[in-house]
C-alpha cells in the first residue's frame, strides 16, 4: 500500500516528459547546429490545421513536423468554416520576436497577427482591416517578408511558405511539443470503451481513508451553481413559459445563419378558412422596439389566424391560460374576437373572447380554460368577417408558473433547475453575453420594462430571442430559488466566434468604439444601480416600478465571457473594470481567461487580470473525461494569494457527446478536486444548462426537455448530489491504496466535506473502475455516538443514460467499510 499525494508518481512521468520537450536532451550525436524549417498552412484546407512546419537540413528533403499539427490556429470568425489561415508568412525581428500573419479570406484583405518568443507559445491573435493597419511594421517591411514565400513540395502537395535558418533547438522544441501533443491526446483520449483491456486482470481495489479533521480548512459556500444561456431553446419555447411562438412577429431570416426565408415574420403563423390576407405591417407599431405587427383582412367566411407554438402547444385540463394580444381595427368594424384553443383534428379545447378592438391600439386579455390535455394544441384567433385587424405581442401564458410569477417560468423546468440547489445563476451566457458581433451585444437595458418595449434580437445560436425572459425575471428567478444571480456582461468586445456578417472586418470587429465606451461603461454602472439601488434611484426606480422595491442584492458581475486576450479586449476591460471597481467596491468582478485551461488566452487573462488585481476569474474547459481523471491536482497548483477562480463553464466531452454515466463520474471526481481546491475555487457550473429536443445547437446538457416531460441527466444527479450535499470546510485525509497503478488510483476519488452550521459531514466517493473498490473508512477521529447516516449511490454501466442515485439509511458500522461498486458514485451524508 502506498500513501496518495497529490503531487503523485503520474505527475512526475508527465513533468519529467514536459522538461524533456521544453528543454530537450543538449547531447544527440549527429544534431545539426542549424536547419531550415518552412512554415505554411495548407491550400488545401484554407488553413484550417494551422500554422505547420517543415524542416530540412538542405532544402530538398522536407520533413513535416508531426501530421497536419497546427502551432497555430486561426481562431478568427465563426467556428469551423470562417477560422482560416490563408497564406501565413513567418519572419524573425529586432525585437527577438517571431512575427506571423496571415489572411483571413481570399477577398476582403483582412489579416491576422501574432508574436511568439519560440514559436511554441503563441500571443493572443488580432485582426486588422488591412496589412497596412498592422502598425507595428512599414508597408515596405510587410511587401519585404511576403515576398519571401515560395513553393515547396511536402508531403506531395505544392504548398506555398517562408523558408528560415534556424537552430537546431527550435526544430526539435517543435517536434518535441508535437509529441506531447500527441501524448497527451492519447492519455486523455482513454475511455471506459477500453477498460476490459486496459484493466484486464484488476483485483478489487483496497482504500484506506484516514480523514485528518483537525487540518480542516475554510471552503467555498458558494462553489455549486448554474450557468443559463439561451441556447438549445432554452428560453423562448423553454424555461420561459409563453406558449406563443414568434408572439411579435418579429422572426427574421437574418436569424438565421443561412438568412432562411421560411424563417420571417410569419412563422409559426397560418391562416385557417379561406378568402383573408395575412401580410406584416411596420406602420404606427405598438412600439418603435417591436416594429413588425401583422394586418388580417377578412372578406366573407370563417376565418382565423392561428399560432403553432413552439412544436405545438401543450395545455393540462382544467388549467387556466391568461391570453393578451395588442391589437386595433383598421376598418371601423368594431366585433369581439373569439379565442380558442384547438386540438390536431380541429376539436375545440378552449375557448373566450375579447372585447371589440378600438381603432387605437390596445391591450386586450382574457383567460381559456382548457377541456383537456393536449400536447400538440394551436391557438386561434377567428377573424370577424369583412374586417381589418392589426394584431402584435399575442400571448398565451399558463397561470401556473414557477412561484406564480406573472411573465414568469415553466414551472417543471424551473423546478428541476432549483433541484440542484444552486447556490448563484450565471446568465444570459456564455455567447449570447458579447454576442455574435457589435450588434448583437446583449445589452439588459433592452431587455427590462413592458414586453412590448423589450427589444428583441436574434440568438446567435440560429434563432431568435424575445428578450420576454429578461434581467428582471432573471433576477426574480435567482431570489426565488435563493440563488445569488451573476450576470455576465460584454467586455466591449462581441464573441470571438462571431460571423463576419457581410463588415469589412467581420468577425471579432474589433470593439464598442472608444468614444463610445463611457456610454457603455454607464449601462454596466446603471445596471448595479438597477440591481442594488434604492427605488429613489433612477435605475432602482425602474426596479420597484416592475414590482420589485427591494434591492436584489448584486454580489458578483462578469465582465467578458472567454475572450480572446486582443488588445482590443484589454483596453476595454480595463476601462469597466476600473469604473466599476471606484464606483462599487463591495461587488466583486470576475474576470476572464479564455475557452480553455492553457494557452494564450488563459495565460494572458490570468497576467491581466492578476496584473489588475482583479478579484475571480472565470475559466472555461469542455474536455475528455480523461482530462478529469487526470488533472485532479489542476488547482492545487493555483496561488492561494492570487485571484480566486469561477470554474463558468465546464463538461465531459466524449465523441459523439453523451450525457452518460462515464462523463457523468468524471465531472464527479473533479467536483471532488473542487471541493478540496474550495478556498480557490469559489464557484463552478457545468454547461450548457438546458436543451429542447430536436432544437440542439450544442450536446452534452445537463437537463433535455420537450413540452410536456424533462429529462434528468446522469450529470445532473452529479451537480445535484453535489448541490445539495455541499460543505463550507474541507476535511483532508490520508489515503492507502492495494495497488500503486496510477490508472487505478486516478479513477478513485472522494472529498469530505463539513457543514459547518449544521455539524453534518458529508463523504463523496467516485469510483470509475470496472472492478470494486472497498474502502476503510476511519471514523474514530470524528468521535460519533449514533448518528443518522443516509448513502446515495449511482451506479451502472458507463454508456448509461438513464440513471437514478438511489437512497438507504444506514448505520455508522456499515459505512466502516463501504463497498464502492464498479463505476459509481457514493454520498454519505453524516448527521451526528
Ligand atoms: O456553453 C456553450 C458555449 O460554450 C458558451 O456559449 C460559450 O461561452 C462556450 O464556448
Amino acid at each position: 500500500m502506498a500513501v496518495r499525494e497529490n503531487h503523485n508518481e503520474m505527475k512526475r512521468i508527465f513533468l519529467l516528459f514536459l522538461a524533456a520537450v521544453l528543454f530537450g536532451s543538449t547531447c544527440v550525436a549527429d544534431e545539426p547546429d542549424s536547419v531550415y524549417i518552412f512554415s505554411y498552412a495548407r491550400a488545401q484546407d484554407e488553413g484550417r490545421s494551422g500554422l505547420l512546419f517543415a524542416w530540412s537540413r538542405d532544402q530538398q528533403n522536407w520533413h513535416p513536423v508531426g501530421n497536419g499539427f497546427g502551432f497555430v490556429k486561426s481562431d478568427y470568425g465563426r467556428w469551423g468554416s470562417e477560422k482560416r489561415m490563408i497564406r501565413p508568412f513567418l519572419f524573425y525581428d529586432a525585437d527577438d520576436l517571431w512575427h506571423c500573419i496571415w489572411n483571413l479570406d481570399n477577398k476582403e484583405g483582412a489579416v491576422a497577427y501574432t508574436s511568439s518568443k519560440d514559436l511554441l507559445y503563441w500571443m493572443p491573435q488580432s485582426y486588422f482591416i488591412s496589412q497596412k493597419a498592422l502598425k507595428r511594421f512599414t508597408p515596405e517591411k510587410m511587401n519585404a517578408e511576403r515576398s519571401r514565400q515560395q513553393q515547396i513540395v511536402i508531403a506531395g502537395a505544392a504548398e506555398t511558405g517562408v523558408i528560415k535558418k534556424v537552430p537546431w533547438n527550435i526544430v526539435s522544441g517543435l517536434i518535441k511539443k508535437e509529441q506531447l501533443s500527441g501524448y497527451r491526446s492519447r492519455l486523455w483520449g482513454e475511455t471506459t470503451k477500453e477498460d476490459a483491456r486496459r484493466f484486464a486482470g484488476l483485483k478489487p481495489l483496497k482504500l484506506v481513508i484516514s480523514p485528518e479533521p483537525a487540518g480542516a480548512k475554510k471552503i467555498s459556500n458558494l462553489l455549486m451553481g448554474v450557468f443559463f444561456e439561451d441556447i438549445n431553446y432554452a428560453a423562448d419555447g423553454g424555461l420561459y413559459a409563453e406558449l406563443i411562438q414568434n408572439r411579435d412577429f418579429e422572426y427574421a431570416p437574418s436569424d438565421k445563419e443561412n438568412r432562411d426565408p421560411a424563417w420571417n415574420s410569419k412563422k409559426a403563423w397560418s391562416l385557417s378558412g379561406n378568402g383573408a390576407e395575412f401580410t406584416i405591417d411596420s406602420v404606427h407599431p405598438v412600439h418603435p422596439n417591436n416594429k413588425n405587427y401583422a394586418v388580417l383582412k377578412t372578406a366573407g367566411g370563417q376565418t382565423g389566424v392561428i399560432n403553432e407554438g413552439f412544436d405545438g402547444i401543450a395545455v393540462t385540463a382544467g388549467e387556466r391560460y391568461d391570453f393578451s394580444l395588442f391589437v386595433r381595427s383598421m376598418s371601423g368594424k368594431k366585433k369581439a374576437l373569439a379565442i380558442r384553443l384547438i386540438g390536431r383534428q380541429g376539436e375545440e379545447l378552449a375557448a373566450a373572447s375579447v372585447k371589440e378592438p378600438t381603432g387605437e391600439w390596445q391591450q386586450l386579455r382574457t383567460v381559456l380554460i382548457a377541456r383537456k390535455t393536449a400536447a400538440g394544441a394551436r391557438l386561434e384567433i377567428v377573424l370577424q368577417p369583412e374586417s381589418v385587424i392589426a394584431i402584435d405581442m399575442v400571448s398565451l401564458f399558463p397561470q401556473k408558473t414557477f412561484r406564480a410569477r406573472k411573465n414568469g417560468l415553466r414551472a417543471d423546468l424551473a423546478a428541476s433547475i432549483a433541484d440542484l440547489h444552486p447556490r448563484f445563476v450565471r446568465f444570459p451566457g456564455g455567447c449570447v453575453a458579447h454576442g455574435d458581433g457589435l450588434e448583437n451585444i446583449y445589452h439588459w437595458k433592452n431587455t427590462i420594462g413592458p414586453l412590448e418595449a423589450r427589444k428583441p434580437q436574434r440568438n446567435l445560436w440560429g434563432y431568435h430571442q424575445t428578450a420576454g425572459l429578461g434581467y428582471f425575471e432573471y433576477f426574480q428567478f435567482c431570489e426565488d430559488i435563493g440563488a445569488a444571480p451573476l450576470p455576465v456582461v460584454a467586455a466591449g468586445v462581441p464573441c470571438q466566434n462571431s460571423a463576419r456578417h457581410g463588415h469589412p472586418l467581420g468577425g471579432q470587429q474589433g470593439g464598442i468604439p472608444l468614444d463610445e465606451m463611457d456610454r457603455y461603461i454607464q449601462d454596466v454602472l446603471d445596471l448595479i444601480e438597477w440591481a442594488n439601488g434604492s427605488a429613489q434611484t433612477k435605475w432602482g426606480s425602474l426596479r420597484a416600478a416592475a414590482g420589485h422595491p427591494e434591492p436584489f442584492n448584486l454580489k458578483y458581475i462578469g465582465i467578458g465571457n472567454e475572450d480572446l486576450i486582443s488588445e482590443v479586449f484589454t483596453e476595454r476591460f480595463t476601462l469597466i473594470y476600473k469604473a466599476v471597481k471606484e464606483k462599487y467596491p463591495a461587488i466583486t468582478i470576475i474576470g476572464t481567461a479564455g475557452p480553455f485551461f492553457e494557452g494564450a488566452d488563459y495565460t494572458e487573462g490570468w497576467k491581466l487580470a492578476t496584473k489588475l488585481g482583479v478579484p475571480m476569474i472565470d475559466e472555461h474547459y469542455y474536455v475528455p473525461p480523461a482530462w478529469f481523471i487526470y488533472n485532479q491536482d489542476f488547482y492545487d497548483k493555483y496561488d492561494r494569494a492570487g485571484p480566486r477562480v469561477y470554474l463558468g463553464e465546464y463538461a465531459a466531452h466524449l465523441p459523439d457527446r453523451p450525457n452518460n454515466l462515464e462523463t457523468a463520474l468524471a465531472e464527479a471526481i473533479h467536483l471532488t478536486a473542487l471541493e478540496r481546491n474550495g478556498d480557490v475555487v469559489h464557484m463552478a457550473s457545468y454547461a450548457p444548462l438546458l436543451a429542447k429536443e430536436n432544437h440542439t445547437q450544442w450536446n452534452p446538457d445537463l437537463i433535455y426537455f420537450n413540452n410536456t416531460t424533462i429529462k434528468r441527466t446522469t450529470g445532473y444527479y452529479i451537480q445535484q448530489l453535489f448541490g445539495q450535499n455541499a460543505g463550507d470546510e474541507y476535511i483532508p485525509a490520508k489515503a492507502m491504496y492495494s495497488d500503486n497503478n496510477e490508472k487505478v488510483k486516478n479513477r478513485v476519488a472522494w472529498s469530505i466535506v463539513r457543514n459547518s452550521h449544521t455539524k453534518e459531514l458529508i463523504i463523496k466517493m467516485v469510483n470509475l473502475l470496472p472492478v470494486p473498490a472497498t474502502l476503510s473508512l476511519d471514523m474514530d477521529s470524528f468521535r460519533f455516538s449514533n448518528p443518522t447516516i443516509i448513502k446515495t449511490v449511482l451506479k451502472g454501466r458507463p454508456d448509461e443514460k438513464d440513471l437514478v442515485p438511489v437512497q438507504t439509511a444506514v448505520v455508522i458500522n456499515e459505512i466502516r467499510t463501504i463497498e464502492l461498486a464498479p463505476y459509481s458514485f457514493t454520498v454519505l451524508r453524516i448527521k451526528p
